[in-house]
């Protein structure tokens, strides 16, 4: 216990010998406290250069990753300034009269230049320093401690320094005490070693917890390790890890630290079914008709490929935590885009590293010899993001059982900042194409253009121009050819990134001759890494886009969403070919009831035509000729889209995206989920993606006019049904065998 001792002028900065009362000598003696950082400034300890400011932060500052694991609202957080700031933070000096001394610490692992230390003499006898010395990691403080014993009754000094600059340059600390009793201190490869008689492994997740790292021995060889916030005492959720394909065998956790009183791994236990299971795509947060992982995160889609009669959908996965981080790629598949059954992780972290964003094909005439039976695979084509950060590929025979490719990678790094393999196959030239994200110094990036005769041997062939400080092409390229009106005699390429701006142009199997650059793709907020499906097979050259929707669900034990998926076309404008995004018609399979108004005049001030509409799910479309009317409104679930006839904009919740008329008249759509809204406008030239909760109470649909008629020429709403079905759980069909981390070899 911590007995807080206050002292007249400086309550949290106790750094003199205090008086502790009769037998203070035993083990009983109270704590006491050298720092809480909990007051405006640094009272007696001297500040030196920038990093530290003027007082302790109160937890997270801007551009920072969330900060836990300190104790009450205030802590010392060299980040201020960003990573660059230097400084340092000197106590007065204490006398140390206790055994121990504890604190809590984070930030970068550095213990020349990010340190804790403590100075007798005024030489440093203890230093502490954060854990992260990589991209990614954690900003929790951790607990340590140093026993001091040896010092007893000597003056010392405590020291803070940041003299580092870059990724990680920066520390945190919080809560420093002296104490008698043995602080918890941090086991070392905590681990549990059980026989595999169940489906799943059920793991007790913190989230904010300090990241472990946790690793999955199969009869003692390793065969995963993934980066987990384990929950040492009360989980916010349960994360199932699947281990179908180990039944019998001996499993064993490893731990690379755990705090002494941790019931993580006691905790843990194997079920047949997925705990909570029944829950699953029933949640208050669960997007209904947008797909979303069983459990954990998701960012990009990946792999879009149609095979065997079926669209398949990677993903960016996290399994085991609410945040990003810890890659793999989770599958799902379906026959129609709009009901998805889930399916496992099928690519996982390995001795390359995490899985990163990537494409898939059907290598239809075999030429990377992993077909079976005459039958073509499926490849794969990921980063592999460790250090160096490289490309590989995978392949399977059944869209089911993936495995990676032996002579990974198959490409080198180029860059540390080079991800994302888009490839495709050039039918004019019969060779691969891949257009591969690549990071330059200064800010600069661009993308680089590699062909292949069978997905395994690549030769660049061209590189674009990187254009500094703006975020056109920035990760995730994707690259398709679109017809133009609908015409397969007039095909054009279109070039695009995450944010999902654009360039047209023509390519000619090795170079991209963009005839624009940087054309501005979605109209929305929250829309980001948008991939096509490869391999849809249609006469009329049918290309759908799956992105990114960062619709942030807290409280579930998952988080974000995929868009619904969009057809993409080419349509003509003044300007020249366009973009256009619309919903897929194989939505329409959702429409449970629907509501139709055909031709209405609406006035300012006229009763809602829809009044008659309640629903959770709801899709509005409708086209209208505004006349004289200044805004035509909807009201959707407590959302407003507001056609703003002067600016010829439409407002989605306050949201401003240029929405024109077409021949006089708006045709509109609007899809409201639970966690989003996707409104398309200006016959698709305007995709406004928008999360969005709407109340649970508010389940209306109205529309006004302002200023003016409004003439509609259809107003219709369908009351959805969920996607989910009466789907609970939807287990895996078959057990999935987690790749084996030594598979590269
Ligand atoms: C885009 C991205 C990709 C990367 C992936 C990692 O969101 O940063 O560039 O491959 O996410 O999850």
């Amino acid at each position: 216990m911590t007995t807080r001792i206050s002292y007249a002028g400086y309550a949290c900065f106790l750094l003199m010998i205090l008086p502790v009362g009769a037998g203070a000598q035993n083990s009983e003696r109270p704590d006491i406290l050298i720092a809480d950082f909990e007051s405006e400034n640094y009272g007696k300890w001297v500040v030196e250069g920038k990093a530290f400011g003027k007082g302790p932060s109160r937890g997270t500052l801007p551009g920072q990753m969330r900060v836990d694991g300190f104790l009450g609202k205030g802590l010392v957080n060299s980040f201020l300034g960003g990573d660059d700031s230097t400084g340092s933070l000197t106590s007065p000096e204490i006398r140390i009269e206790r055994k121990w001394i504890t604190f809590l610490i984070g930030g970068g692992k550095n213990p020349e230049k990010l340190a804790l230390q403590l100075l007798v003499d005024g030489k440093p006898v203890r230093v502490a320093t954060g854990a992260n010395d990589r991209p990614g990691g954690s900003e929790a403080l951790l607990q340590e401690s140093w026993n001091v014993a040896e010092f007893s009754g000597k003056t010392a000094v405590l020291r803070i320094i940041d003299r580092a600059q870059g990724g990680w340059g920066h520390i945190n600390v919080d809560q420093i005490v002296q104490t008698d009793s043995k602080p918890k201190g941090l086991v070392k490869n905590a681990a549990r070693t059980f026989v595999a008689t169940a489906r799943y492994l059920q793991i007790p997740i913190k989230n904010g917890a300090p990241k472990r790292s946790v690793t999955l021995l199969v009869d003692g060889k390793e065969v995963v390790r993934n980066d987990i916030e384990l929950a040492d005492a009360k989980p916010d959720w349960w994360a199932p890890m699947d281990v179908s394909a180990w039944k019998g065998k001996s499993l064993t956790l490893n731990v690379d630290k755990l705090r002494e009183d941790s019931t993580a791994l006691s905790s843990i236990i194997q079920n047949e079914t997925i705990m909570g299971g029944e829950g699953v795509y029933r949640e208050p947060l669960r997007g209904q008709f947008h797909f979303s992982p069983r459990f954990g995160w998701n960012n990009d889609p990946n792999g879009m490929v149609f095979f065997n009669g079926e669209y398949h959908l990677f993903f960016q996965h996290n399994p085991y935590g609410w945040g990003w981080g810890n890659m793999h790629w989770g599958h799902a598949v379906s026959k129609d885009m709009v009901h998805w059954e889930e399916l496992g992780d099928k690519l996982l972290p390995d001795t390359m590293g995490p899985m990163f964003s990537g494409s898939a094909v059907v290598d239809w005439n075999n030429t990377s010899g992993f077909g079976k039976n005459g039958r073509p695979p499926l490849v794969l084509v990921y980063t592999a993001a460790g250090n160096p950060t490289v490309q590989a590929i995978a392949y399977s025979n059944d869209g089911r059982n993936f495995t990676k490719y032996a002579g990974n990678p198959v490409l080198k790094q180029i860059t540390g900042g080079n991800r994302d393999p888009k490839v495709i196959w050039h039918e004019l030239t019969k060779q691969w194409v891949m257009v591969l994200y690549v990071g330059l110094p200064g800010d600069r990036h661009t993308v680089h253009f590699f062909t292949s005769p069978n997905l395994r041997d690549w030769k660049l062939v061209s590189t674009a121009a990187g254009v500094a400080g703006t975020p056109y092409l920035y990760e995730c390229p994707d690259f398709f050819e679109l017809p133009v009106d609908g015409d397969l005699a007039k095909k054009k390429w279109v070039l695009l990134g995450a944010n999902s701006a654009y360039s047209i142009g023509t390519f000619d199997g090795e170079r991209f001759s963009p005839e624009n650059v940087n054309l501005p793709g979605h109209r929305g907020q929250g829309f980001y890494a948008p991939q096509t499906f490869s391999d849809i097979p249609s006469k009329d050259g049918r290309r759908i886009q799956i992105g990114w929707f960062q619709t942030e669900t807290r409280g579930m034990p998952f988080n974000q969403s995929m868009t619904i998926p969009l057809e993409l076309k080419l349509v003509s404008t003044p300007d020249g070919p366009r973009m256009t995004y619309t919903p897929v018609r194989e939505l329409e399979v959702l429409r449970r009831k629907s509501n139709r108004i055909a031709s209405l005049s609406l006035n300012p001030g006229d009763a809602n035509p829809l009044s008659g509409v309640t629903g959770e799910l709801l899709e509005l479309r409708t086209e209208f000729e505004p006349g004289k009317a200044k805004e035509v409104v909807f009201n959707v679930r407590g959302a407003t889209i507001v056609w703003d006839a002067k600016t010829q904009e439409l407002v989605v919740n306050g949201h401003r995206a240029p929405a024109p008329l077409r021949q006089g008249k708006q045709r509109l759509t609007i899809y409201c989920d639970r966690t989003g809204l996707e409104v398309f406008a200006s016959d698709g030239l305007c995709y406004v993606p928008k999360p969005f909760i709407p109340k649970t109470d508010s389940l209306n649909a109205h529309v006004s006019a302002t200023g003016g008629q409004v003439k509609f020429s259809f107003l219709e709403v369908h009351e959805l049904a969920s996607a989910w079905g009466k789907a609970t759980v939807v287990e895996p069909r078959r057990g999935v065998p987690a790749n084996p981390i030594n598979q590269n070899k």
